[in-house]
């Protein structure tokens, strides 16, 4: 039998990262603070007179940002936010709307499509990248760019491609300032990683404790509409591409009327599946009545389930202390499985397969 990974073994953690996953997730608060004050300096902002609905377009790790846009401008924003995750753009989208391209090797090809389409229907587009040919195409269409750094995976360049969407939409006078909120989430992580960095020992971190849950056994991560949905689908994101496991994702209070009643059959899987419950003090109190009855449903018949809390000031700092816990988690789950967090061989092989034709 192989003896399991030891997670307070730092160099060991080192050793089997090939691409600098660790290093790039300590990097988080310091990505954020580049973003707030160099990235979007000289970015020129697009020319529109008024803008009825935004659309990010872009896939896996270069969406996420945009989900993590809509959900937090949910409550601040007078337009509709709007993901899309496809070739095409929903029928809506015209003169009237901004549309943020982004892709982080600027080589996705659904985004390439869709960036294209944007164009045609006359759409104010902005290409959020690291160059490749969505850079091409925004430098020969002048379209405005937002280039961020190079070097690391996608998933890990969040604070790069997520935060300029705010800064643009501040500058353009539909956001208010949210400086302080930006910094007071820049200093809780920076904070939040002292406790579940890999330095950290297991004894008093939350996000090895997690991955040790969830060894060996099915993760379903459930959040709650409106604040913690985004870091559910993030979580479940994170464990596939980093510890290249299985993992599910859905929300309160939808779950309550369809997914809980499937915790029958078969009782072998079902015993195998870890419940993540993602809670923010903030939910609903009618969400919360539904969390702790959903408990008492479950707790019999899966493996067993961790609930993580939110935490900090101010809701960027809550969503990130959730989304940080789960990307160190995803990393630990990684290096108990044995391998390298960083190369995503399949994502590659559809892309080299599909740009044959
Ligand atoms: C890889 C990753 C993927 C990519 C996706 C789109 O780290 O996270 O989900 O983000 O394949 O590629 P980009 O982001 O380059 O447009």
């Amino acid at each position: 039998m192989t003896q399991q990974f030891d997670l307070n073994n730092f160099e060991g953690l080192c050793r089997l990262d090939s691409t600098g996953m660790i290093a790039a997730l300590e990097g988080l608060s310091a990505q954020c603070n580049q973003a707030v004050c160099s990235i979007l300096k000289d970015v020129e902002l697009p020319n529109i007179e008024a803008i009825s609905n935004i659309v990010v377009t872009g896939l896996g790790g270069s969406a996420i940002g945009g989900d993590l846009l809509r959900v937090y401008t949910a409550g601040r924003i007078s337009v509709p936010v709007t993901v899309n995750r496809d070739y095409v753009l929903p029928e809506f989208v015209g003169p009237d709307t901004l549309v943020f391209a982004v892709s982080y090797s600027g080589n996705t090809e659904e985004t390439l499509s869709a960036y294209e389409e944007a164009r045609s229907r006359g759409a104010s587009v902005m290409a959020i990248t690291t160059g490749g040919k969505l850079g091409e195409m925004a430098s020969r269409d002048g379209v405005p760019l937002v280039k961020v750094p190079s070097g690391c995976a996608p998933r890990a360049a969040t604070g790069y491609l997520f935060i300029p969407t705010l800064g643009i939409l501040q500058r353009l006078g539909m956001l208010p300032d949210l400086n302080a909120e930006i910094t007071g989430m820049i200093s809780y992580i920076k904070e939040l990683h002292k406790t579940i960095g890999p330095e950290s020992p297991r004894e008093d971190n939350v996000s090895k404790q997690i991955a040790h849950k969830l060894y060996k056994k099915i993760p379903v991560i459930w959040g709650t509409t409106g604040t913690t949905e985004v870091v559910a689908q993030r979580w479940k994101g994170q464990i596939n591409e980093n510890a290249k496991a299985p993992a599910y994702w859905n929300v309160f209070p939808e779950l309550n009327h369809n997914e809980i009643v499937g915790f029958e059959y078969p009782l072998e899987i079902l015993n195998k599946i870890h419940v993540i419950i993602l809670r923010d003090e903030r939910d609903h109190p009618r969400v919360q009545k539904r969390i702790e009855i959903t408990k008492g449903i479950i707790k019999d018949v899966v493996d067993g389930f961790t609930e993580v809390w939110a935490s900090g000031d101010g809701d960027l700092a809550r969503l990130f202390s959730l989304i940080y816990t789960g990307d160190y988690a995803s990393l630990y789950l990684a290096a108990l499985y044995g391998i390298d967090p960083g190369p995503v061989k399949v994502i590659n092989y559809l892309k080299w397969e599909l740009a044959k034709e």
